[in-house]
């Protein structure tokens, strides 16, 4: 297939365009301005040939992968890009909470504007499936978790707003047009190839690597739900190739309520063996826009994409921490 990816030189692009390598056979094209990703975290996935946005032809079959530098901003470059292509994965984003506090209309540009600019393209281009990485804690807000697909959402930060306005063109993209769009709202993903992120998992491994305190935002008792990258990869894949999912939403997490504190319990044993040790843990404030308790019932992913988590937190802990000390 002829794979459209925005953001695939991001943590979890690369983990895509990694897994499609492995299989072979797929054309990929990246969409990323570079601002997170870089060049090099793209030559990791695999050699790549990069075009400028100019010279930009249709997509063609075949084992390779492209990169074009560009915003998704940029209506004129997501036609273009389009072209050929048999489905649109659309990763570029403003992904955090805290960027979307300090600059909402940036994040809504990015995260509204950029991702109507895709649907369009893939309307244009006749394109059947459409992924739009969401973000389930975000939207929903604060509500008795499990959070699921048929809550009311209440977003606390700009940044669920944002992704809830995606979700709504998504929706009426297929509705309207025939794109077949499918929201898939990640839980916290961790695992190797987050290097640059700053959520809770990667941010106390890096530090831990340079013998920093690894600091609790609050009081720890806050719950997330962490999903390991390799799962959600396939229920990205499956999403792409399952019938019958157009116009849906899915959580797509393990069901597991963790918190802070626990996680931060569960990943100190997992350094020790990597043989980091003497780790100082500290408490600082709160931070704003963050809800305090999270996590999903996948079972509409069980039951219409015939998928579940299956890496366990310490397993995926130990394969991350891996990653990040051994490379
Ligand atoms: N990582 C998580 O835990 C998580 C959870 C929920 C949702 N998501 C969503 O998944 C998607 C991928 O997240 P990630 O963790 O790989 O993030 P990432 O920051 O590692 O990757 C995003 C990529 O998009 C690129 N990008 C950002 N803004 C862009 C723009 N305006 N134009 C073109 N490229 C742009 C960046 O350079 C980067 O390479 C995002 O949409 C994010 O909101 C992630």
């Amino acid at each position: 297939m002829n794979w459209l990816v925005t953001g695939g030189c991001g943590f979890i692009g690369t983990a895509l365009i990694r897994s499609l390598r492995e299989e072979g056979g797929h054309a990929v094209r990246v969409v990323d301005n570079l601002s997170v990703g870089t060049r090099e975290d793209l030559a990791a996935a695999g050699d790549f040939v990069e075009v400028s946005s100019g010279e930009l032809g249709p997509m063609v079959s075949g084992e390779h992968l492209e990169l074009v530098a560009g915003d998704i901003t940029d209506d004129d470059l997501a036609l273009r890009a389009a072209r050929g292509a048999d489905i649109i994965v659309h990763f570029a984003a403003n992904t955090g909470v805290m960027p979307s506090v300090e600059d909402p209309r940036g994040d809504c540009m990015s995260n509204v504007v950029g991702t109507l600019n895709y649907l369009e393209a893939a309307r244009h281009a006749g394109i059947r499936r459409f992924i739009f990485a969401s973000s389930g804690g975000t939207i929903i807000g604060e509500a008795e978790p499990p959070i699921h697909e048929e809550m009311p959402p209440h977003p606390v930060a700009p940044y669920g707003a944002s992704k809830l306005a995606g979700e709504g063109y998504c929706s009426a993209y297929f509705r309207t047009f025939g794109v077949e769009s499918v929201a898939l709202r990640f839980g916290n993903v961790y695992g190797p190839l987050s290097g640059h992120k700053n959520s809770v998992v990667a941010r106390f491994i890096k530090r831990a690597v340079e013998g920093e305190v690894l600091e609790i935002y609050g009081d720890g008792t806050q719950t997330r739900d962490f999903i390991y990258v390799d799962d959600l990869i396939r229920a990205v894949r499956l999403s792409a190739t399952v019938d019958g999912v157009g116009g849906e939403v899915f959580q797509i997490a393990t069901s597991a309520e963790t918190t802070v504190q626990e996680l931060t319990d569960r990943l100190l044993p997992a350094l020790t063996a990597a043989g980091i040790d003497g780790i100082e843990v500290r408490k600082t404030a709160a931070r704003r826009g963050e809800v305090r308790r999270n996590y999903a019932d996948t079972s509409k992913a069980q039951r219409m994409l015939g998928w579940r988590a299956e890496v366990g937190l310490d397993e995926g802990l130990r394969r991350t921490v891996d990653w990040f000390v051994r490379g």
